[in-house]
C-alpha cells in the first residue's frame, strides 16, 4: 500500500516535471514565433479603412511594393469596408495575433481611438496613416497637413473667382480628420474674401456617387453656382458629372484634392479640363513601411511625419499623371 502511494507520488512528480518542461518549450516557441507567423519574420498588421476608393488602392500598392523589398516582413491586410465596427474587430484580431507592429488608416477618428490606444498600451508599436485618431496614443502619425491643403484650396478659390462668387463645399466623412481639417482650412482662407459665399456644404462621405447626388441637389437649389470645392477628387468628379448632365458645367469651376496619377486619376481630370485644380494628397504607403522598418529596428521615429503636397493645375498636371 505504502509502496503504491510512493509510486503514485513519483509518477505525479514525473508528470509535473514533464508538463513544466512542455510549458517552457511552448513559451519559448511562442516567443520566437512572433505574431504567430514564420519564425524569422516580423508580422505587420495593416488595417485599411476601405479598399473601394482609388486613393486607397494607390496607398496599398505603394505600401506592398515597399514591403516586398524586405524579405523579413510579412504584411497581413484587413479591409474595414468603411465600417468602424469592422475596423475595431480587425484591429482586435491583430492584437490577439500579437503582431509586431500595427499600421492603421482609421475610417473615423473617435470609434477607433480606444482600440488603437489598447494596442499601443500593450506594447505593440502603432503607425497611424492619413486619417488620425483622437489623442496621441500611437507611435507615429504619417500624413499631409490637411488644414494647409484646405487653406491652399480656399486661396485658389479666391483667385479663380476674383474674390467674389457662390461656392458649394462637398464634404468627406464627418468623423474623419481630413474632412474636418480640409473644411476649417478652406473656410479660414475664404473668410478673408467677404464676396465669397458658401451657399451649400453637403456631406458625401468621400464617395463619387454621393458627391454627384449632392452636387445635383445644390445646383438645383441655387441658380448661380460659381465653384464647387470637393474634399476629394471622386466627389469633385461627381460634381462635374452632375453639372455636365444638367447643362450647368459652362463657367463652373471645380476643384478637388488627391491628384492621383494614371488615366483615371485627378491629375488627368485636370489635364483634360474636367477639374480646374486639385491638390496632391500623398498616399503615405512607402513612408509607412520605411518608418515601420525603423521602429522594428528599435530606431527612434518622430511623433508626426508631414508629407509634402502640391497644387496641380493644367500647367503642371502632365508631370503628375505619369508619376
Ligand atoms: C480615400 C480618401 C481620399 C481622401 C482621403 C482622406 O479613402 O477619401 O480620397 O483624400 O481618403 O482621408
Amino acid at each position: 500500500m505504502r509502496a503504491k502511494i510512493t509510486t503514485t507520488a513519483a509518477r505525479h512528480r514525473i508528470a509535473g516535471g514533464l508538463s513544466l518542461a512542455l510549458l517552457v518549450v511552448a513559451l519559448l516557441a511562442a516567443a520566437c514565433n512572433r505574431g504567430g507567423g514564420a519564425t524569422d519574420k516580423f508580422i505587420i498588421g495593416f488595417s485599411q479603412a476601405n479598399k473601394a476608393e482609388p486613393w486607397r488602392t494607390w496607398m496599398d500598392d505603394s505600401l506592398m511594393k515597399e514591403a516586398a523589398k524586405h524579405p523579413n516582413l510579412e504584411v497581413r491586410y484587413a479591409d474595414a469596408q468603411q465600417d468602424n465596427s469592422k475596423q475595431v474587430a480587425d484591429v482586435e484580431n491583430f492584437l490577439r495575433q500579437r503582431v509586431d507592429l500595427l499600421i492603421i488608416s482609421p475610417n473615423e477618428a473617435r470609434p477607433l481611438t480606444s482600440i488603437v490606444r489598447r494596442v499601443h498600451e500593450s506594447g505593440i508599436p502603432v503607425i497611424v496613416l492619413d486619417r488620425s485618431v483622437e489623442g496621441d496614443s500611437y507611435t507615429t502619425f504619417i500624413g499631409a497637413n490637411n488644414r494647409e491643403i484646405g487653406k491652399a484650396a480656399g486661396e485658389y478659390t479666391a483667385q479663380l473667382l476674383g474674390g467674389k462668387g457662390s461656392v458649394v463645399e462637398i464634404k468627406g466623412l464627418p468623423g474623419s480628420t481630413p474632412a474636418v481639417d480640409r473644411s476649417e482650412g478652406f473656410r479660414e482662407a475664404v473668410a478673408a474674401h467677404p464676396g465669397i459665399k458658401i451657399v451649400a456644404d453637403p456631406v458625401a462621405d468621400w464617395l463619387r456617387d454621393k458627391g454627384r447626388e449632392q452636387a445635383e441637389a445644390a445646383l438645383r437649389a441655387n441658380e448661380k453656382i460659381d465653384l464647387v470645392y470637393g474634399h476629394n477628387d471622386p466627389m469633385a468628379m461627381g460634381a462635374y458629372l452632375a453639372a455636365t448632365a444638367m447643362n450647368r458645367a459652362e463657367g463652373l469651376k471645380i476643384i478637388g484634392i488627391d491628384g492621383l496619377p494614371g488615366t483615371e486619376g485627378g491629375a488627368k481630370a485636370v489635364l483634360d479640363g474636367k477639374l480646374d485644380a486639385t491638390f496632391l494628397y500623398p498616399n503615405c504607403g512607402k513612408e509607412a513601411i520605411e518608418t515601420a522598418v525603423k521602429i522594428l529596428n528599435k530606431e527612434q521615429t518622430p511623433k508626426k511625419i508631414t508629407l509634402p503636397t502640391a497644387r496641380i493645375t493644367k500647367e503642371n498636371a502632365a508631370q503628375f499623371v505619369n508619376q
